[in-house]
């Protein structure tokens, strides 16, 4: 079967970037500039993307590009033993997909009710009640909550459609339309955010620069993981995106473009959270702290209250809101089951068509856990330990085994082929060395946290499940090579 190629190279930019504009650039950039320095943040921010979210980008694109596979095939190639490397990535990819469409199910339910701000003026109450009837505990799932499961349908069909297209009328027709959509949604509600009353002194607390903290190392760790985050990294998406490139490729001003693209949509989406967030703390007559939040607390409870208070266009600030994560969580997911969908064919040598079903009737039946009434404590602790075993783990491997064992020389040899800015021995430092410890650094600031006092409040028994999870995931990742393709 002949490899399926990126129509332009416009089109391959702006998936990438479809990838890594998410969730994590609406609800998680700000917040972290927020509570690490306000606008100092953007120091080690920048110096994080620079020595290893770039570097580790021009990899992983180096590597698609090179091996022409998804990711298991693409380590494969690279040596034989590193398959399981690859595998990992793509089931981190499936674990985080199965919640992250009911998030975008949810996102797609609120986008509905802007039309008359149906969340009403409780939106704590109209999250957890209404909308997601939460049960009492995770081990009680008590059914589906309806309107979850019924966006979950429409979710599960619209990256269907698009991803059964394949490469050039699929993913990268569609993300010709949502990039587009996407920037100038957000341009709108800059717009808006910036001219409400207070606005100025929402965004004077996201980004008042205390220098201080420079010197404090949890800023530095937050940078770092924020830039790992954001650019779909370690996830085997953007060695799948890449592995669609024509041979002769610029790999390392792509990466730059994408990464750059990436931080700046955080940096302004910043001015929307905080600008529309110091305007209600105004009208409340309350300060920013009393009204801040993150996460799932931001985007479906503290802005729906600030939407409905808004002195003007309600509807259509809401709705532009509700669309823009929309469809950063969509062309988000499409990267996502492509990683597992791509592998699929490598694996099995089988049509585009049942690899995409395949792939999206059991991502889709995993995604029902989540559309349960019990489903939020399972996202919560899902996206908990897969944030810290998932993709820095692959990132840890990534970095040891084709840098050190494959040789980051040759790599960097391939990358500057075609590429307009060559890269130089900063970025062999920035693979092997900065990237591993950085990473190794974060696992193990995480598993002391998680042994120190168990995640949440949850029962001990969800916690081990969620564990389970991650366990079973790694160790199928390990047979997986051992999978021959006679099986089919
Ligand atoms: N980069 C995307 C985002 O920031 O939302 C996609 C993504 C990354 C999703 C990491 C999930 C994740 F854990």
């Amino acid at each position: 079967m002949a490899r399926e190629v990126w129509n332009t190279r416009v089109g391959f930019i702006l998936a990438a970037i479809g990838s890594a504009v998410g969730l994590g650039n609406i609800w998680r950039f700000s917040y972290a500039a927020y509570e690490n320095g306000g606008g100092v943040f953007l120091i080690p921010y920048f110096i994080a993307l620079l020595t290893a979210g770039i570097p580790l980008m021009i990899l992983e694109f180096g590597m698609g590009s090179k091996f022409r596979g998804a990711a298991p095939m693409a380590f494969k190639r690279a040596k034989q033993g590193f398959e399981s490397i690859g595998w990992w990535g793509v089931i981190t990819s499936f674990i985080i997909t199965a919640y992250y469409s009911v998030i975008m199910g949810w996102s797609l339910v609120y986008l509905v009710k802007s039309f008359n701000l149906g969340w009403g003026s409780d939106t704590v109450s109209f999250f957890y009640d209404t909308l997601l009837q939460t049960s009492g505990s995770p081990w009680h799932f008590e059914g589906f909550a309806p309107s979850v499961l019924a966006a979950l349908v429409v979710v599960w069909f619209l990256i269907w459609i698009i991803e059964k297209k394949g490469v050039q009328k699929g993913i990268e027709r569609a993300n010709k339309v949502f990039m587009p959509l996407l920037w100038i949604l957000l341009i709108i509600l800059v717009f808006r955010a910036v001219t409400l009353p207070g606005a100025l002194n929402g965004i004077d607390w996201y980004l008042k620069p205390d220098f201080s903290r420079l010197t404090d190392f949890g800023v530095w760790q937050a940078a770092y993981a924020q830039a790992f985050y954001s650019l779909s990294l370690g996830m085997a998406i953007m060695i799948t995106y890449s592995s669609y490139l024509p041979k002769k490729s610029d790999i390392v001003n792509n990466a730059f473009i994408v990464s750059l693209a990436d931080g700046a949509f955080s940096f302004t989406m910043g001015f929307v959270v905080f600008g529309t967030l110091g305007y209600m703390a105004f009208a409340q007559g309350v300060g920013i702290v009393e009204v801040v939040d993150q996460g799932i607390g931001l985007a479906f409870m503290a802005l729906p209250k600030a939407l409905s208070m808004l002195p003007g266009l309600k509807v259509l600030t809401s709705a532009a809101f509700f669309l823009s994560i929309s469809v950063a969580a969509l062309s988000s997911l499409i990267s996502l089951i492509e990683a597992f969908a791509s592998a699929l064919m490598d694996k099995f040598e089988i049509e585009r068509v049942r690899a995409v079903n395949l792939t999206i009737a059991i991502c889709a039946l995993c995604s029902l856990l989540y559309a349960t009434k019990a489903g939020i404590y399972w996202l919560d602790i899902v996206d908990h330990f897969i944030n810290s075993y998932g993709m820095i783990i692959v990132g840890i491997f990534e970095t040891i085994a084709i840098g050190w064992i494959f040789g980051a020389d040759k790599i960097r040899a391939w990358v500057n082929n075609y590429s307009d800015i060559k890269v130089g021995a900063w970025w062999d430092l920035g693979i092997k060395v900065v990237l591993p410890i950085v990473l190794i650094y974060l696992v193990y600031s995480d598993t002391k946290a998680n042994l120190a006092a168990p995640y949440g409040d949850y029962p001990i028994s969800a916690l081990m499940a969620g564990v389970g999870v991650i366990a079973i995931g790694m160790l199928i990742s390990v047979l997986m090579p051992f999978v021959k393709r006679e099986v089919e």
